[in-house]
Formats: structure tokens, sequence, C-alpha cells
């Protein structure tokens, strides 16, 4: 039997290489998508296919439409938020209407492909209760950023319902791990390692006791290739067919920083500045569902996770300067 064909999107950047790391492991045949505008090319797997293409673009939409694919991951996005509050046309550009375009390509042209689409649950759920947020409760996302992931996750759900479109969203925590980089929304872990390289301060904004919800890449790659594969109910509305991907565990900035001195063998000093207005304060996912009905769970512990992205940023600088 052939084996199963995936595209995936952003497949030269952090989370994406991972992604197509693990499918190529599942065995499937991967397509990398990708315009190389924060992807790295050295990302790439030897035993991929690799288009550079704008998902905005005519090219891209035809990829879509004759790969002949079983599913799309799709995780190419501007995924800066400071950027989609600075230009939010911008972050809509890229993150909604380039959406749309491979969503048409795939409603016209590939009706059964797979949508498995990398959406936030760090920035999609407000504070109205305390965490861990479950997949149904309400959404308040604080910038362009969330509203253009809770938009397409409606038009997701518009697919599904009218044209019978088979999509999945993904709603991830804060992501980190090695390929990671400072832009993401995990982007302290990498700002961190790099400032322990460097024997400068640990920088943190407030008193540090804020939480977060941070997965593992290599974690966050496993719940793709599940939800690439598993058998799930119609798609028709919001919420239906959307996963948390994190750990449920809240884990602060000053836990984060500790973890890390601890992996780099290091003592350098933590300087607090003035928090950022607006930041939220407590998140964390609630992750049953994703257990439930895909069979995902974790695997990796922050503090080895940690440890292992310390080693990956590590390896990268005495690479870059042997
Ligand atoms: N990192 C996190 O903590 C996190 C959390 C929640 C959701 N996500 C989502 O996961 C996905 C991957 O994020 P990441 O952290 O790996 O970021 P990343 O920047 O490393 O990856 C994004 C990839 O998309 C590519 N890309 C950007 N714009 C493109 C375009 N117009 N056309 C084609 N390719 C384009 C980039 O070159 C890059 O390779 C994104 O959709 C992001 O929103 C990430």
């Amino acid at each position: 039997m052939a084996n199963k064909n995936a595209l995936v999107t952003g497949g030269a950047g952090f989370i994406g290489s991972h992604v197509a790391d693990r499918l190529l492991a599942a065995g499937y045949d991967v397509t990398i998508l990708d315009n190389l505008s924060s992807g790295r090319r050295e990302n790439l797997p030897a035993a991929a296919r690799f288009v550079e293409a704008d998902i905005t673009t005519p090219e891209a939409a035809a990829v879509v439409r004759e790969g002949g694919f079983d599913v799309m991951c799709h995780l190419a996005a501007q995924i800066d938020v400071r950027r989609s509050m600075d230009d939010p046309a911008f972050d809509a550009r890229i993150n909604i209407i380039g959406t749309l375009n491979l969503m048409e390509a795939i409603r016209t042209a590939s009706p059964k492909t797979r949508v498995v689409f990398s959406s936030t649950g760090g920035a999609l759920y407000g504070d109205f209760e305390p965490p861990p947020s479950a997949e149904r409760l309400a959404k308040d996302p604080e910038a362009p950023y969330g509203i253009a992931k809770l938009a397409v996750e409606y038009y997701l759900a518009y697919y599904g319902r009218v044209h019978g479109i088979d999509t999945v969203a993904l709603r991830y925590g804060n992501v980190y791990g090695p390929r990671q980089d400072p832009h993401g929304e995990a982007g302290v872990v990498a700002i961190f390692c790099n400032r322990l390289l460097d024997t400068r301060a640990l920088t943190v904004f407030g008193d540090g006791t804020q939480t977060r919800d941070y997965v593992y890449a290599g974690d966050v790659a496993a719940a793709n290739v599940l939800a690439a594969g598993a058998t799930l109910p119609p798609a028709a509305r919001l919420d239906a067919r959307a996963f948390n991907i994190g750990t449920g565990v809240e884990t602060s900035v000053n836990t984060v920083a500790g973890s890390l001195q601890r992996a780099a063998g290091s003592t350098t000093p933590i300087e607090y500045a003035p928090a950022r207005a607006g930041e939220l304060l407590r998140s964390a996912l609630d992750t049953r569902k994703a257990h439930e009905v895909l069979g995902w769970s974790p695997s990796v512990s922050i503090d080895d996770g940690l440890a292992e992205t310390f080693r990956w940023f590590a390896a990268r600088r005495a690479g870059a300067t042997a």
C-alpha cells in the first residue's frame, strides 16, 4: 500500500520541522511548503520534498490542489504577537487570508484532505475563570494574533458544516524546545538560554509569578501525527474538533529561570523589571479532551525539556564559533 501523503506548511520553522520529522518517522511522504520568512533551510528534513512559496499566493494554492494530500498540517503563520499589534492587517493577511487561500484550494480540488490547524490556547482564552482552561470556555483573545487564530477556527467550523471538509484545530500552550526562536509564545525560553550563554542577567518582567503552560515541541509534533490519523466525529461547529495541547500545569517565569540556571550550571543573576501592561497573569490548558479523543498526553517534563533546549542552544553556539 502507498504511503500516506502529508503537506506541512511552515515546515522549515520551529514546530513545523518537528512535525515533519515525526510524520516521516510515522511513514508519511512529506512535502513542506514555506516561504522561509522565519524558517530555516537547515531545519528541513532531508527526506521531505520542499516547495518555497508564500501561503497567500496562487502557487501555494496549486501545491494544495495538485498534491493529493491525505493531510495538511497547517503551521505557516505570522507568529509574533507584538507584530500583530503593530500591524494587524499584515497579521490578518498571512494568518486569515493565507489560510483561506489554502482552504479554498482544498474545497475546490482536494476535499478529502484533513486539515490540522495550529491554533493557540495560550492567546485565546481570557481570564474569566482560573486555569486550566477547557476548550468550551469563553474566548477573549488579547491581540490580533489570537483574534486571527479564532477567526480561522470559525472558518474551519464553516468548512466542516457547509462543505464537509475534515478539520482539526490544535490549541497549543507555550511551545518550547530545540530550534525555537525568541519571537514565539514561549520566546522567554530562547531569550534566557541566550542570556545564560552570554553570562548576562536574566530579566523577568513583574515579580515572575505569572504562569504559562509550557509544552515541549516534540510532544506538540506527536499531537499533530495523532490528529492526522485519528478517527473523529464530524466537524461542524467551533470547539467540536479543537484540542488543547499543553501540560495542564502552570509554570511560573521564576521556575523557568531557575530550571534553566540549573541546566546551565549557572548562577547568573535574575533582574526584575516593571510588569508589562495588560499581560495575562495565569494560563494553563485543560488537556483531558486530547487525551480522551486523540490518545495524546505530554511525555516530557519541564525540567527535562528545558535542559534539552538549553543543550541545543549551547551546541548551536559552539558550532557557530567552531
Ligand atoms: N511557538 C508557540 O509557542 C506557538 C503557540 C501556539 C501556536 N503556535 C503556532 O504554531 C505554528 C508554528 O509556529 P512556530 O513557533 O514554529 O513559528 P516559526 O516562525 O518557527 O514557524 C512558522 C513558519 O511559517 C513560515 N511562514 C511564515 N509566513 C509564511 C507565509 N506567508 N507563507 C509560507 N510560509 C510562511 C516561516 O518561514 C516559518 O518557517 C504557527 O501557526 C503558530 O501560530 C505556536
